[in-house]
């Protein structure tokens, strides 16, 4: 029933009322960027400040405190070049301007989540909007009619913008697992080293209710670590901190970096994957774009051994990514999230 596929189409339809499908009424409203009490937005971390010989340490201990308290920041000088960002913005707004036929050959099959669409929830409502997901990496895992069939200005500038996130995420985990937790850089390349990548690239439309819709449904991200780019400049991020959703208003051209599960489990509990959702607007359309980092599928997630002692006793399970993912896949976890699932129960 709920296969409308496009909501960018939908739109076209000269539809002014909201399908059923994707009224969302159990969901907490947008936190109005104009309202009377508008709670501060995410912290900022500057990458080049770790260049400074003197500021290095404090500012390692600022990044750590950063992950633990929001496991999620905005990251400015990270060295991603402005003429990659603008030709990845050129590149996506023109994919999704094809007509829907062309978009269609990447459309999501049956029992799969890869690819161009949109997915029904298990309660059958839908989100408000149009997306593509893809695995990157490992190569082999690349679906045939996915990443080398999209057209080729747009393949060429996502494999460029893989290599240097790849670099940058591989970066980060290094700075917050290698100082932060004493781990040893060799431990952390044998887990991350040609691990898994996946892209996930969002179209919201701008929305006649944006108050009963989702443009995302609140999650936490089962990677390691996520960058987020907003591609077009517009706000829409929402975390929950404290309770609370707080909107995250991003800087133009910063990228947006969060904690995943899998960082939470291997920091035993000291870096916090943070819940988020997108919310849409009525007037501009947003446009993101979401790299998820992970371990390799021979690698273990679970504690890091060297964090676990009598003292700090492990509070995750151990399984290897290739199963972590499957059973993320799976739709047998009883409703329970991911980390739940993961979580070892104290009696
Ligand atoms: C977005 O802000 O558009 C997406 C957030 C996410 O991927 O969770
Ligand atoms: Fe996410």
């Amino acid at each position: 029933e709920s296969s409308v596929l496009s909501v960018k189409e939908l739109m076209k339809n000269h539809k002014i009322t909201v399908p059923e499908s994707y009224l969302r009424l159990d969901q907490e409203p947008p936190n109005p960027l104009n309202g009377t009490h508008v709670p501060a937005s995410i912290p900022t971390f500057d990458l080049e400040s770790l260049l400074s010989k003197e500021d290095k340490e404090f500012q390692l201990e600022k990044l750590h405190a950063i992950c633990k308290e929001w496991g999620i920041f905005q990251l400015v000088n990270h060295g991603v070049s402005s003429s990659l960002l603008a030709k990845l913005k050129h590149d996506m707004l023109e994919f999704y301007e094809l007509p829907m036929e062309e978009k269609m050959k990447y459309k999501i099959k049956p029992d799969d989540v890869e690819g161009y669409g949109a997915v029904a929830r298990s309660d059958g409502k839908l989100d408000w909007g149009d997306r593509v997901y893809m695995i990157t990496n490992p190569i082999q895992r690349r679906k045939s009619h996915l990443l080398p069939e999209l057209p080729s200005s747009l393949r060429k500038t996502l494999e460029s913008y893989f290599l240097e996130l790849q670099k940058l995420a591989l970066k980060l985990l290094g700075l917050v697992m290698g100082k932060a937790l004493n781990i040893e850089s060799k431990e952390i390349e044998e887990i991350f080293e040609d691990g898994t990548q996946s892209v996930r690239m969002n179209y919201y439309p701008p929305c006649p209710k944006p108050e009963v819709v989702m443009g995302l449904t609140p999650h936490s991200d089962a990677t390691a670590i996520t960058i987020l780019h907003q591609v077009n400049g517009v706000d829409g991020l929402e975390i929950k901190k404290d309770g609370v959703w707080i909107p995250a208003r991003i800087l133009p051209n910063a990228l947006v970096v969060n904690v995943g599960d899998i960082l939470e489990i291997m920091s035993n509990g000291v870096y916090r994957s943070v819940e988020h959702r997108a919310t849409v607007n009525s007037v501009k359309e947003r446009i993101s774009i979401a790299f998820f980092v992970g371990p390799k599928f021979d690698a273990q997630v679970g504690p890091l051994t060297s964090l676990i002692n009598p003292d700090n006793p492990p509070l995750f399970r151990r399984v290897l990514m290739e199963e972590y993912v499957k059973t993320f896949f799976s739709r047998k976890l009883n409703g329970k999230s991911h980390l739940e699932y993961m979580k070892i129960e104290i009696a």
